[in-house]
């Protein structure tokens, strides 16, 4: 299984100590939340916020964007040697045109969808995409309960993807723990975005190497 760790539960009082932790563990990715009260209903961090990260960080960025209007930032990441970028399909009707940008601009693109969008909504973009990211809780908030019917969902991608024969990874995003990854893991997840089962725990590092361990 892929980990792609998300900071926004981290302990910002304490940023420097948790990348080093992030650093130290089996964790393959960094998933950082990107937020502008406008998409969604909160705001996270920004572009200060994402320097200071890459500079610490040895992992690669996974850049969830909860914003209106991605395209404006997709250059700024890429000097950031950002990895991959996710966007919300809610939030792009040029999405065709947005994926290419991500990729002329040398990074792995992903298109996140909503709990509320159908898988079926992909059928024209999932061999242009290296990642789908499904949503398994509303986006904006850490620590809110897994939605049940995103098992099924993972599955119909799944089938998708194979039907395609596309090459693009399933990731979750979204109430991601000891209960749920597993299921998740049998429907046919690629990479686990976890946040508040990582960092709201006094062994961060063990429940990393946990969620690893799944296959
Ligand atoms: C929510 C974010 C998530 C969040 C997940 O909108 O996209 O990455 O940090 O938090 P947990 O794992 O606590 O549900
Ligand atoms: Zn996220």
């Amino acid at each position: 299984m892929i980990v792609s760790p998300s900071l926004l539960a981290a302990n910002f009082g304490h940023i420097a100590r948790e990348i080093e932790m992030i650093n130290e563990s089996e964790a393959d990715w960094l998933h950082l939340d990107i937020m502008d009260g406008v998409f969604v209903p909160n705001i996270s961090f920004g572009f200060s916020v994402l320097e200071a990260v890459a500079k610490r960080t040895q992992k690669p960025l996974d850049v969830h964007l909860m914003i209106v209007q991605p395209e404006k930032y997709i250059a700024r990441l890429a000097k950031l040697e950002v990895s991959i970028v996710n966007v919300h399909y809610e939030a792009c009707p040029h999405l065709n045109k947005v994926i290419q940008m991500i990729h002329d601009a040398g990074m792995k693109a992903a298109v996140t969808l909503n709990p509320a969008t159908p898988v079926c909504m992909l059928e024209d973009i999932i061999q242009d995409v290296d990642m789908v990211l499904l949503m398994t809780v509303n986006p904006g908030f850490g620590g809110q309960k897994f939605i049940e019917h995103s098992i099924d969902k993972v599955k119909v991608l799944r089938q998708l993807i194979e039907r395609t024969g596309s090459k693009a990874l399933i990731q979750v995003d979204g109430g991601v723990n000891a209960e749920t990854a597993p299921r998740l893991a049998e429907a046919g997840v690629d990479v686990l975005v976890a946040g508040s089962y990582i960092f709201d725990n006094r062994y961060p590092k063990a429940r990393i190497k946990e969620l690893k361990a799944l296959s």
